[in-house]
């Protein structure tokens, strides 16, 4: 890892204009250069990069931040790689810093335990190629589903030989542990006698590879068809496989999807193979569990069109409209093609060459909604109720699309299929989208916050739990995912207008943390500079009140961390913080210039210590109201349910009165100007 202190040279010495024009073609407009959005699809430029703030953003996807953060995402490189990128790319140089402890021993485990699997991918493929029960088991199986050489090399399909112990017993001649055996679950220990077994003897195998073609897990097949044994057996969960997050075939797809801008999504580890040997090589498939957010946000790095295949079972078809909708919601165009009875897309592609089988999907693949609205309609026909459900579920689907112009085609398109009246149709999206605004806070309608937009994590780096135990599998959520969901479920307890003033108590933070806004008498007697950070740390010390929104208050530590720095410079630690939360959340309180100037209609020189202290204390006397607003609402609340406990009573009371004092102590502070943002 680099020290901060050089990613600020590099952020320093990195023209953002320079960068960004590598990928994106910009023009001038004004101190800022405009382009067409790299991050979504768009006919009129949004993507604006402010070369004096070192940022860029987008005001259609809200995508952005500093010039490390742009490189993250269009490149999807890690924080470092992208550090590293700059500093050669600018001359700087740089020595990587040493791992903490810690960070070393989770590198090192995640490390361990590619290269077991790794070891084992070769087992396998060894076994299935050059032994000769592997041919004449393995390779037949394979043979006889068609699948050819070249295939069975990119997919590195395998064997495992059908002893109990073959490849714990390879393994451990050549020093891999059997602890790592166990964690990668490739070998389980059997338990009378402690001996490894092989978890996966007797099938062939799939190994499933991340986005970057590590190996974190396989997928068992038996050949037989024995129905008293499951069909696939699959890697538990580890620390460097969470079935959630990855899809299977992505990493051999990724370039296909980007050159077609197109991804299929089908469902089993024999169909993605027989597409791509068809020639159809743009194919993912969630491994026959519903999609998730995570593994969306995946495909969505590489192209915002996908179109899933359904082979002819209704239930299955009816079971899966709710995960579309995610992709819906999403800003994702979705498309359906639906396969001829009988067939999935395994064999029908086995059944065609590459022309025949894009013309199908030309003359076939419809959008979704149309497809939705159609399959709902054929059981909806005379009877009213199922007729008002599929309204409700049709305008479901369209209130999750962010994009108003097309929500508004699918409104008219929808009413004229149903025939039913369109404002109908409208009232009844937009209330849900109302409802859906209040109920969680979606993360695309508030797009100039970056904390609901990080960037997913590459899958490779150490974040995860540790759970081996099939049984015990918990969804696994990204740091980023997790901390989604904290903001929403504060933002459910009523806690929203409280994290937006927090939100400008950071931005006075990360905009002039290290500024003198006035002077005061220490104990001594002596003259002491008071900065704007000094003044918000004590003053939340001093109320013991800390901050609820978790990055906002990681924001309020760090600065705590840093009150005696000299000419501490808030801006550049703060935007070239290494944890991508804080840095990202930085770039973008930097943009937002104006809303603190919204609160003084004259334009503030902002540098100006009398002002920067009418400011800071005018924030900090809002952010207090709301404190104590809640509480006061609380207490009122305990008031009432303290029945005759005098005791508990009387001290809610005096609690009570203390509040309200401050109340109106904060009140003259505040003036009678109604702050709203
Ligand atoms: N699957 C699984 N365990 C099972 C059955 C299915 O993990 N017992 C997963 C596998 O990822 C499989 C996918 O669900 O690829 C779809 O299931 P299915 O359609 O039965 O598998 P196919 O890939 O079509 O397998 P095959 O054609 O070999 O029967
Ligand atoms: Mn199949």
């Amino acid at each position: 890892m680099i020290d901060q202190l050089t990613i600020e040279k590099i952020l320093d010495a990195a023209n953002i204009v320079d960068v960004v024009s590598e990928f994106v073609t910009l023009r001038r407009r004004g101190v800022n250069y405009v382009g067409l959005c790299p991050f979504h699809n768009e006919k009129t430029p949004s993507f604006y990069v402010s070369p004096s703030k070192g940022i860029c953003k987008c005001f259609s996807c809200g995508k952005g931040g500093n010039v490390i953060h742009f490189l993250m995402e269009h490149e999807q490189m890690s924080y470092w790689d992208a550090a590293k990128w700059l500093a050669r790319k600018y001359g700087i140089p740089y020595s990587e810093r040493e791992l903490t402890d810690s960070e070393k021993a989770l590198q090192n485990e995640r490390e361990s335990l590619f290269i077991t699997n790794q070891f084992a991918l070769d087992f396998f493929k060894d076994a299935l190629l050059n032994t000769e029960k592997g041919r004449a088991i393995g390779l037949a199986y394979f043979r006889k589903r068609g699948f050819r050489d070249d295939i069975l090399e990119k997919f590195h399909l395998g064997y495992c030989p059908d002893e109990p112990d073959a490849l714990a017993r390879a393994a451990l001649a050549k020093g891999y542990s059997k602890e790592n055996l166990i964690k990668t679950g490739l070998c389980y220990e059997r338990e009378n006698d402690h001996q490894l077994r092989d978890r996966f003897h007797g099938r062939v195998i799939f190994p499933v590879h991340s986005i970057s073609g590590k190996v974190v897990a396989f997928g068992g097949r038996i050949m037989n068809s024995d129905a008293k044994v499951a069909k696939y057996v699959n890697s538990p969960e580890s620390v460097i496989y969470s079935k959630s997050r990855e899809l299977y075939g992505l990493w051999q797809a990724k370039q296909a999807i980007v050159r077609k801008d197109r991804c299929f999504l089908v469902e089993g580890y024999a169909d993605v193979i027989s597409m791509f040997q068809s020639g159809v090589e743009n194919v993912v498939a969630s491994s026959g569990t519903s999609l998730t957010p995570g593994q969306i946000r995946l495909i969505h790095r590489f192209t915002n069109n996908i179109t899933v295949l359904y082979d002819g079972d209704k239930a299955g078809i009816k079971a899966s409209l709710r995960g579309i909708d995610m992709l819906l919601a999403e800003g994702m165009n979705v498309k359906v093609l639906l396969l001829p009875d009988g067939e999935d897309p395994d064999s029908f592609a086995q059944g065609r060459g590459a022309t025949a089988f894009q013309q199908y999907i030309d003359t076939h693949q419809v959008d979704f909604i149309k497809f939705k609205v159609n399959l709902l309609m054929e059981d909806a026909q005379d009877d009213p109720y199922s007729r008002s459900e599929l309204i409700k579920s049709i305008t479901q689907s369209i209130s999750v699309i962010q994009d108003p112009i097309v929500r508004s085609v699918y409104i008219t398109e929808c009413s004229q299929i149903m025939k039913i009246d369109e404002r109908l149709l409208i009232n009844d999206v937009n209330r849900r989208q109302r409802e859906q605004t209040q109920a969680t806070a979606q993360p695309r309608q508030q797009q100039d916050t970056p904390e609901t937009d990080l960037k997913s994590q590459e899958p490779d780096t150490p974040e995860q739990t540790v759970s081996t135990d099939e049984k015990a599998t918990q969804p696994l959520l990204s740091p980023e995912d997790k901390l989604r969901q904290d903001i929403r479920a504060l933002k459910r307890e009523g806690l929203g207008p409280m994290m937006d003033k927090e939100r400008l108590l950071s931005q006075l933070i990360v905009r002039y943390g290290g500024k003198v806004m006035c002077t005061f008498q220490n104990e001594e007697g002596q003259e002491q500079d008071m900065t704007v950070g000094q003044f918000i740390v004590g003053s939340l010390q001093n109320d013991g009140i800390e901050f609820r929104h978790p990055v906002y208050k990681r924001f309020v530590e760090l600065m705590a961390e840093h009150l005696d720095g000299k000419d501490f410079n808030t801006e550049k630690f703060f935007m070239s913080h290494p944890e991508t939360f804080v840095s990202l959340t930085a770039a973008s309180l930097m943009e937002e210039r104006y809303q603190l100037s919204k609160l003084f209609k004259d334009n503030m020189p902002t540098d100006d210590e009398a002002h920067l202290l009418k400011l800071t204390r005018h924030i900090m006397a809002d952010y207090q109201m709301e404190v104590v607003r809640l509480e006061i609402k609380k207490t009122e609340k305990e008031i009432q349910e303290a029945s005759s406990g005098a005791g508990t009573l009387a001290s809610l009371q005096t609690h009570y009165q203390q509040l309200l004092q401050a109340r109106s102590e904060l009140s003259k502070i505040l003036g009678d100007r109604v702050i709203t943002l």
